[in-house]
């Protein structure tokens, strides 16, 4: 059966563990002597792009490259809408059986959970969520290995805290986290909880779901946040901003957090909304080495979905 990442929990934990343990062979070969195994020799992975991208787009066109293979981007007046009326153009199924001709991955960023779930369906060549409603799986591997590296492992009692909205980064974090045993805190206003459909998916139960934004915090040794405006709710803009206000990310909220709690953020960042700049671009903040860790992970993956 092909292999894909859908979401985050399409992996096992072991599964997971590996890639995180394979981007670090990666990073340390690399780094030691430039080396890149030609793990994605000749092959193609095709990038279909609903919403733009700088990392996840750059970070697996890399990847492709510094393993041997190439990336095509395509947008999505390319394949998925007719840039004329913006009704689609074909059919998802078509895109993905006729990808699968001319190519060996797939990786799509789209509005909807359900374009993903039909490209898999109808492909057997690998699909990669880049980003959907729902899920962001490539940056919760990207996050979970940047804490790997700071450990070499998940410390036993680890626990991250995640405040903002209840989108698809917090989804796939939470559930990356339930995957591995990691306790996880979350404050999310009322509305902007995730999904339960999502809660419900958890198999450890080692995290907490509310809407206070100290007891999240509480002992924390990571806080994690994101956008309050995820792409696609640019009209929400002065509605939320209101609504997330007591949801900031700031100095004063740290103090509830362990000394020095680590900070992240996947980026793109809006200082003075979700975060203020002195936490972010402070000593404690990740935010650079999650942005590293993607391509990492990307190659990582690669790897993982070809073999
Ligand atoms: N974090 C992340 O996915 O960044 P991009 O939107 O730039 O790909
Ligand atoms: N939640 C954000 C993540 C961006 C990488 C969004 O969907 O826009």
């Amino acid at each position: 059966m092909t292999k894909h990442l859908t979401k985050i929990t399409d992996l096992s934990k072991d599964e997971l563990l590996s890639i995180i343990e394979n981007a670090y062979v990666l990073q340390y070969q690399f780094i030691k002597n430039g080396e890149n195994t030609s793990h994605f020799l000749n092959k193609t992975i095709t990038m279909i792009f609903e919403k733009p991208s700088l990392r996840t787009r750059v970070a697996f066109e890399v990847a492709a490259t510094q393993l041997g293979g190439n990336a095509i981007y395509l947008t999505s007046s390319d394949v998925l809408a007719n840039s004329i009326d913006s009704k689609i153009r074909e059919p998802v199924p078509d895109i993905a059986k006729n990808l699968e001709n001319f190519t060996d991955i797939i990786l799509a960023r789209v509005f909807s959970h359900e374009t993903i779930k039909t490209l898999a369906k109808n492909s057997n060549i690998p699909v990669i969520n880049g980003l959907c409603d729902l899920h962001h799986p490539t940056q919760t591997l990207a996050d979970l290995y940047t804490i790997w590296n700071l450990h070499q492992g998940f410390p036993k009692d680890l626990k991250i805290a995640y405040v903002g909205d209840g989108c698809n980064t917090a989804n796939s974090l939470f559930l990356g986290c339930d995957l591995l045993g990691i306790n996880f805190s979350i404050a999310t206003p009322n509305g902007y909880e995730m999904p339960k459909y999502i809660v419900k998916e958890a198999k450890n139960g080692n995290f907490k779901i509310g809407s206070d934004p100290i007891k999240a915090v509480k002992d924390a040794d990571i806080v994690y946040t994101d956008t309050w405006i995820s792409m696609g709710l640019e009209s929400e803009y002065d509605k939320r901003v209101k609504i997330f206000k007591p949801y900031q990310v700031n100095e004063e909220l740290l103090t509830h957090a362990k000394p020095n709690a680590k900070i992240m953020h996947c980026l793109p960042a809006h200082r003075g909304e979700e975060i203020t700049a002195e936490v972010i671009d402070g000593p404690n903040s990740l935010i650079l080495s999650q942005s590293k860790s993607r391509l990492m992970i990307a190659k990582a993956l690669l790897k993982f979905l070809i073999n």
